[in-house]
């Protein structure tokens, strides 16, 4: 039983880290403003909130079935609390810093009509943290960091976020082109205005 825990645990730490993967990516490049490659532009948000919903089970999995296994010798407490563990402090630290930033994501997700879209987005990119500290977790502590296969799932994760970067921010938005969105009326140079076609003014 107590080896079914520790699997459990770490199989799905290591799924909670692709899923979150898949999250970022989508979080980061559907704000290019234009479809992802090979997907209709409304199955971005549907992916990116079905992955998240996905990843928060499976890190509630995670940190439930190391909970009730005696290796790790996981209290409650260690689930909020970072770096106060007694298993490999700074590297499950890590982890926890990672579990508080998706558990803020989530309850601010929940009040997002009552938070206000700013304050909402705000707490939304400071969680995107969550994604390089649960890299460095996965890698620190996990027993399996040494091996080749974590590395590269590791280094999979880590080229298919820099690439959602690379995508957002190399290539221009084709609403706004190179130079950004256009100015807002009433802020405009004249010389600039696109002819309209009209009739004589009234
Ligand atoms: C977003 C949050 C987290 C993610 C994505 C995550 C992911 C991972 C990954 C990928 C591993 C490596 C598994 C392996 O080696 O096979 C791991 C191991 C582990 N994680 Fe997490 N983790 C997270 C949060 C936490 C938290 C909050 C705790 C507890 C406080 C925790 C406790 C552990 C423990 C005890 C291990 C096993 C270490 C070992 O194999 O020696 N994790 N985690």
């Amino acid at each position: 039983m107590n080896e079914a825990l520790w699997y459990t645990g770490r199989g799905a730490g290591l799924v909670t880290l692709v899923l979150l993967t898949v999250v970022v990516a989508l979080g980061v490049a559907s704000r290019a403003g234009r479809p992802l490659p090979g997907l209709p532009r409304f199955a971005t948000p549907v992916l990116h909130r079905n992955a998240s919903l996905l990843a928060v089970v499976l890190l509630g999995v995670h940190v439930g079935s190391l909970l009730f296994d005696p290796y790790a010798q996981l209290r409650l407490v260690d689930l909020m609390l970072p770096f106060a563990g007694a298993y490999r402090p700074l590297w499950l630290g890590l982890g926890t810093l990672a579990f508080d930033l998706v558990v803020a994501l989530v309850i601010t997700s929940l009040l997002r009509s009552r938070l206000g879209a700013t304050a909402w987005r705000r707490i939304h990119w400071a969680a995107y943290a969550a994604w390089p500290l649960a890299v460095l977790h996965g890698l620190g502590t996990g027993t399996d960091a040494g091996t080749a296969w974590l590395r590269a799932v590791t280094a999979v994760c880590v080229l298919t976020v820099a690439m959602a970067g690379a995508y957002r921010l190399l290539l221009p938005d084709p609403a706004t082109g190179p130079l950004g969105p256009p100015a807002p009326p009433g802020n405009r140079d004249p010389r600039l205005t696109p002819l309209t076609i009209s009739g004589p003014p009234r």
